[in-house]
């Protein structure tokens, strides 16, 4: 007998054409994010069974992610207008609300998620993402390794005394200061957790990220102190993202920070251009990163480096919207009964 959870197998499958051709960098399985058939999940279907979505429900896996997340993955079957697609994403929204999310009695805290990523080149979603107020949350952001980019930071020298070198396992409270930091700047807009003991639980992993990986991260430096940060995790030890593009080997930006005394004199540049000389040097293909997609900081740099948007984390927190006018019979919550 096919179950249901079959079904959205072989049509995530199919989809998975459609997703390629909007954009050949996407591993379309970065959207559906195939999981094994018995890690839970509900799978949920418009009336006229143009779009499924599997509904799963996770701790967070880190502390850049909410303490609760819901995510809904999508996949549509061949040949739909935008309307038609439009209308059946809205409905596969509805019933994830509906028989998912509202029966978390958690979901309508400020610590949950509700999150969808879809190729950053799929239109026809949005539409109803937004109707039902999701924010385009964060953005996977690729870019490919050129060929002058070995070259580069010699040129690429930050002004005003800023000297870019490697970091030393001695630069490590300097690194964890600038995770912190990117960290509180992402909380307003990358739905990023407040977490009180932020700073020792990130000790441990960048001391070691610094001993494993050494010579991929990098200092920018002003008149002996360190004014900005780069870590980039090599290839091999970035499998957890790097699936999420079809150009490999691919490495992962996961830290830029410049302090604020130091920002507008091209530090910033300096330290990408030294990672991705190093990216090059080795033979890296491509550079992927996430930034909070709203931040005036950061979205318009990325850009600016060469950068852009591979894959969309749309999301609502709470997971569940408040209901904003009373409903006759709602309960204290402001949900109804
Ligand atoms: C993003 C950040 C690292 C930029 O550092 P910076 O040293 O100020 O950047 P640079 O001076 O090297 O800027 C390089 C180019 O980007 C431009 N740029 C930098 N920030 C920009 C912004 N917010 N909006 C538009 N352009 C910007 C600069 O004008 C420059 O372009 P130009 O040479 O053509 O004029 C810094 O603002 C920062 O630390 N922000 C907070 C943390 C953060 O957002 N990190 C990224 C997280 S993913």
């Amino acid at each position: 007998m096919t179950t249901a959870r079959d079904r959205w197998e072989a049509l995530a499958q199919r989809d998975a054409v459609r997703v390629a051709a909007l954009d050949p960098l996407l591993d379309p399985r970065a959207a559906t994010r195939p999981g094994s058939r018995d890690d839970g999940g509900v799978v949920l279907e418009d009336a006229r069974g143009v779009v499924l979505g599997l509904a799963r429900q996770a701790p967070a896996a880190s502390v850049w992610t909410a303490p609760r997340g819901h995510s809904l993955s999508l996949a549509r079957s061949a040949d739909h207008a935008a309307e038609e697609v439009d209308r059946a994403v809205g409905e596969v929204l509805d019933r994830w609300e509906a028989e998912v999310l509202l029966p978390d009695r958690e979901a309508g805290e400020a610590t949950t998620v509700a999150s969808v990523s879809v190729s950053a080149l799929d239109d026809d979603v949005v539409a109803p993402l937004v109707a039902r107020h999701f924010g385009r949350a964060v953005v996977l952001a690729v870019r490919r390794v050129r060929d002058g980019d070995a070259e580069e930071p010699a040129q690429a020298r930050a002004g005003g005394g800023v000297v870019v070198r490697p970091a030393t396992t001695a630069d490590a409270g300097a690194v964890v200061a600038a995770t912190v930091a990117v960290h509180r700047a992402d909380r307003a807009y990358g739905f990023v957790p407040w977490l009180a003991d932020l700073e020792e639980r990130l000790a441990d992993g960048v001391a070691a990220e610094l001993g494993a990986a050494p010579g991929w991260t990098w200092v920018a430096q002003r008149d002996g102190a360190v004014v900005g940060v780069c870590q980039v995790e090599p290839p091999d030890r970035a499998a957890w993202i790097t699936g999420a593009t079809t150009a490999g080997p691919a490495a992962y930006l996961g830290l830029l920070h410049v302090d604020p005394t130091a920002r507008g004199a091209g530090v910033g540049r300096a330290l990408v251009a030294s990672a991705q000389a190093r990216c090059a040097r080795e033979g890296v293909a491509t550079v992927l990163l996430h930034h909070a997609a709203a931040s005036p900081r950061s979205a318009p740099f990325w850009a600016r480096e060469g950068y852009r948007p591979l894959l969309t984390t749309w999301s609502r927190r709470p997971a569940v919207r408040p209901a904003v006018r009373p409903v006759p019979g709602a309960d204290a919550t402001g949900r109804g009964t």
